[in-house]
């Protein structure tokens, strides 16, 4: 029997990740090979020309999973009935500043859209805050849509986490696939901590930990750390324009795994509310490492006595 199509919305869906990441979606790449979806693209007046560009774009790449596209600047229409809610909206930093340079211009967008999600999306709606300061932007969606679950509202670590798989595959010369478990601890800024204390990699003769193969705890411990904290500046500083395609590969990862499950012994970061875990205060919104099942994320418990130490 045919599926329903789920409901996707996309924020921002003018700009850079909004324009990488729409093709992923209706592909199946977020939600799956034999999922139906409908988009719901918002963006602001200005980009209104530039939003209908996309959706003839959509309609003329003829993907067979995309059941409908809605292309709207009114975000009480955008929001409407969404099953998944990426946001993507906003403003980003240029060369030279922080991720929370741009605080005050986005933190009120997430104000303004939360009351909106929390009214018109379906009741058990996903939300990935993708837009920077995500972790901010996500604890702000949270206090002013308070009866959308806790457990509903997260942000976008997965770029980073991502990040460190590939730094440990190039360095020790392995596909990025046989390489596990790194966690991404904090905010997705330059003060997160990329950790390897528990990473593998698959190699013939099984299971390896990274800092067997590496066997270099000098850079480890340093340069490794540095290049994921700051790889979104390094683009910047390449591109003159911040990350867009591995963003939204990453985006399309975490609601992937969120929805369908991640695999056996395989945990990924995600930005969610603490329940206390490792000490953290409880309601922030922090990466940690999670496994999940059913739809829904567990903070992995219990294996990290040296992240205790660090602590
Ligand atoms: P962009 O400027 O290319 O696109 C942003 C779009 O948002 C624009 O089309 C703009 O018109 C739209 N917009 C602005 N205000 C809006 C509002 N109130 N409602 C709806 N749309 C609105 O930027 P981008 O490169 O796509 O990046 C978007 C955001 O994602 C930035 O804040 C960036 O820093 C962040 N980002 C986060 C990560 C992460 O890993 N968390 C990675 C990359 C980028
Ligand atoms: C990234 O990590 O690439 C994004 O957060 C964009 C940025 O400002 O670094």
């Amino acid at each position: 029997m045919a599926r329903d199509p789920v409901r996707v919305l996309v924020t921002g869906a003018a700009g850079q990740i909004g324009y990488a990441i729409v093709p992923m979606v209706a592909r199946g790449v977020m939600l799956g090979p034999d999922q139906p979806v409908i988009l719901h693209m918002l963006d602001i007046e200005p980009a209104a020309e530039a939003l209908k560009g996309v959706k003839m774009e959509l309609i003329d790449a003829a993907f067979p999973l995309l059941k409908g596209v809605l292309a709207t600047t009114d975000v009480v229409e955008a929001c409407t009935g969404v099953n998944i809610a990426v946001m993507v909206g906003g403003f980003p930093r240029k060369e030279g500043m922080e991720r929370k340079d741009v605080m005050s211009k986005n933190v009120s967008i997430y104000k303004a859209q939360a009351s909106a999600l929390e009214k018109h999306a379906a009741a058990d709606c996903k939300v990935l805050v993708v837009a920077n300061p995500a972790n901010t932007n996500a604890l702000i969606l949270k206090e002013f849509a308070p009866s959308i679950p806790e457990k509903n509202i997260t942000c976008l670590t997965r770029l980073d986490h991502n990040r460190a798989l590939g730094q440990i595959s190039e360095r020790v010369n392995v596909q990025v696939s046989d390489v596990k478990n790194v966690i991404i601890w904090g905010n997705h800024s330059s003060t997160q901590y990329p950790d390897v204390n528990h990473a593998t990699v698959n190699t013939s003769s099984g299971e390896k930990p990274v800092r067997e193969l590496v066997a270099d705890d000098k850079w480890l411990n340093g340069d490794f750390i540095t290049t994921v904290q700051q790889r979104g500046a390094a683009i910047i500083k390449a591109r003159k324009l911040s990350s867009a395609l591995s963003a939204a590969s990453s985006a399309c990862d975490h609601i992937r795994d969120w929805v369908l499950g991640t695999p056996k012994g395989t945990w990924v970061s995600m930005g969610v509310y603490s329940d206390g875990s490792y000490g953290i205060q409880s309601g922030l919104i922090y990466s940690f490492p999670v496994t999940c099942e059913g739809g829904k994320w567990s903070i992995v418990q219990g294996e990290f006595s040296l992240f205790r130490e660090i602590l």
